[in-house]
C-alpha cells in the first residue's frame, strides 16, 4: 500500500508539471481527488487493511493527499498570475483614455473671469476683499454716515461684533485707495450679502463687480467709454442702454445705466419688472469725502466708480428667469454650463 501511495503522489506530480491552463488543472484535480479520483478510491480502501496497519498507511494517505491538494492551489495561483499579467500585456498603452468626469465653472465665474480679462487688458488690477466687512468701510468711508437714510436702502445683516456681512463691493474703495494710492485702476468682485425677501430678481446672496479709477482730471467722457467697452466684452455686440441720474452718497454726479432686457427683448417680464429694462450699471465720479478717505487729495485727484451686478448680468447672458437658481445647487442647472 505505501508503494501504491508513493507511486501514486510522483504520477501525479509529474503529470501536474505539465498543466498549462486551468481547465487541465481541473481535469487532474477529478482525476485524483474527484469522488471517483484515483486517490480517493485509494483511501476507501484503507478500511480493508489490518487494524495494526492503518493509523500508519492511513497518515501517509492523508499526507499525500495534502501535498497533492497544495501543488494544485498552487498551480492554481500561478495560473491566475500569468492570465493577470497576459492581460496586462495585452493593454494598449496607446489607446486614448477613458473619459474621466470633470466638474465646470458656475456660471458666475465663468463671467467673472471674462470681465476680468476685460478689464486686465484695461489696466486695472483684480483685488478682492473681504466677506465680512467694517462698518466704516461698507458705510462711513463710502460718505454714508450712520444717521444718513441711504443706509436704509441695503438691508443690512449685522453681526453682534458690530461688523457686517459687506453689502456691496464698494466697501472695497478706500481699502484699495489706501492700499495702492493713485493713480489707481481697480476691480473687485466680490460676493455681497442682503436681508432681502427672496424672489425671481433678488436673493440674500448675490455677486458684484465693482470698478475703481482714480486719477487727475477724470471725465464722465472716460466713465462711459469704460462701461461702453466692458458691454461689448460681455456680449459682444452693441446693447441698448440708457443713463439716468441716480443717487448713491459716494459718487457726484451718480447715473443708472440700464440695459434693455435680454430675456424678454424689451417687452416686459417678471426679471425685469415689466419694465423692459434692468438696472445693470450705477456709477459715477467718487465723491470727494471717499478720496479723502482714501487719503488721496480731492483736489487733485478724481475719478470713477461703479457697481455691475455680475449675477444679474449672469442672468441676461445665459437667459436664467430666477436669480435662485444660481445658489440652489441643482446639478440639472449646474450640468448647462
Ligand atoms: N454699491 C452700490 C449698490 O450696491 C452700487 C454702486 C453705485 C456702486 C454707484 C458704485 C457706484 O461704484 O458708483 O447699490
Amino acid at each position: 500500500m505505501d508503494k501504491i501511495l508513493e507511486k501514486l503522489k510522483k504520477q501525479a506530480l509529474d503529470e501536474f508539471t505539465k498543466i498549462k491552463n486551468s481547465q487541465e488543472l481541473e481535469d487532474l484535480r477529478i482525476k485524483y481527488l474527484g469522488r471517483n479520483g484515483e486517490l480517493t478510491k485509494l483511501l476507501k480502501e484503507l478500511k480493508d487493511l489490518a487494524e495494526e496497519e492503518k493509523p500508519r498507511v492511513g497518515k501517509l494517505a492523508n499526507e499525500v493527499k495534502l501535498a497533492l491538494a497544495e501543488k494544485l492551489d498552487d498551480l492554481s495561483l500561478h495560473l491566475q498570475g500569468k492570465a493577470k499579467n497576459s492581460i496586462a500585456q495585452a493593454t494598449d498603452l496607446t489607446l486614448p483614455g477613458q473619459p474621466v468626469k470633470t466638474g465646470s465653472l458656475h456660471p458666475n465665474t465663468i463671467i467673472q473671469y471674462e470681465l476680468e480679462d476685460v478689464f486686465k487688458a484695461l489696466g486695472f488690477r483684480v483685488l478682492e476683499g473681504p466677506d465680512i466687512e467694517s462698518e466704516y468701510y461698507n458705510f462711513e468711508a463710502l460718505n454714508i454716515p450712520d444717521d444718513h437714510p441711504a443706509r436704509d436702502m441695503q438691508d443690512t445683516f449685522w453681526l453682534t461684533s458690530g461688523e457686517v456681512l459687506k453689502t456691496h463691493t464698494s466697501a472695497m474703495q478706500v481699502r484699495a485707495m489706501e492700499k495702492y494710492g493713485a493713480p489707481l485702476r481697480a476691480i473687485f468682485p466680490g460676493r455681497c450679502f442682503r436681508y432681502e425677501a427672496t424672489d425671481a430678481s433678488h436673493d440674500s446672496t448675490f455677486y458684484q463687480l465693482e470698478g475703481l479709477m482714480i486719477d487727475q482730471n477724470i471725465s464722465i467722457a472716460n466713465l462711459i467709454a469704460v462701461m461702453k467697452e466692458l458691454l461689448k466684452g460681455v456680449f459682444g455686440k452693441e446693447v441698448k442702454v440708457r443713463q439716468r441720474p441716480g443717487y448713491f452718497p459716494f459718487v457726484e454726479p451718480g447715473f443708472e445705466l440700464d440695459i434693455n432686457c435680454l430675456i424678454c427683448g424689451g417687452k416686459g417680464c417678471s426679471v425685469c419688472k415689466q419694465t423692459g429694462w434692468l438696472e445693470l450699471l450705477p456709477c459715477g465720479l467718487v465723491h470727494p469725502n471717499v478720496i479723502k478717505a482714501g487719503g488721496l487729495d480731492p483736489e487733485k485727484y478724481n475719478g470713477f466708480a461703479f457697481g455691475l451686478g455680475l449675477t444679474r448680468l449672469v442672468m441676461m447672458k445665459y437667459g436664467i428667469d430666477d436669480i435662485r437658481l444660481l445658489q440652489s445647487g441643482d446639478l440639472r442647472f449646474l450640468k448647462q454650463f
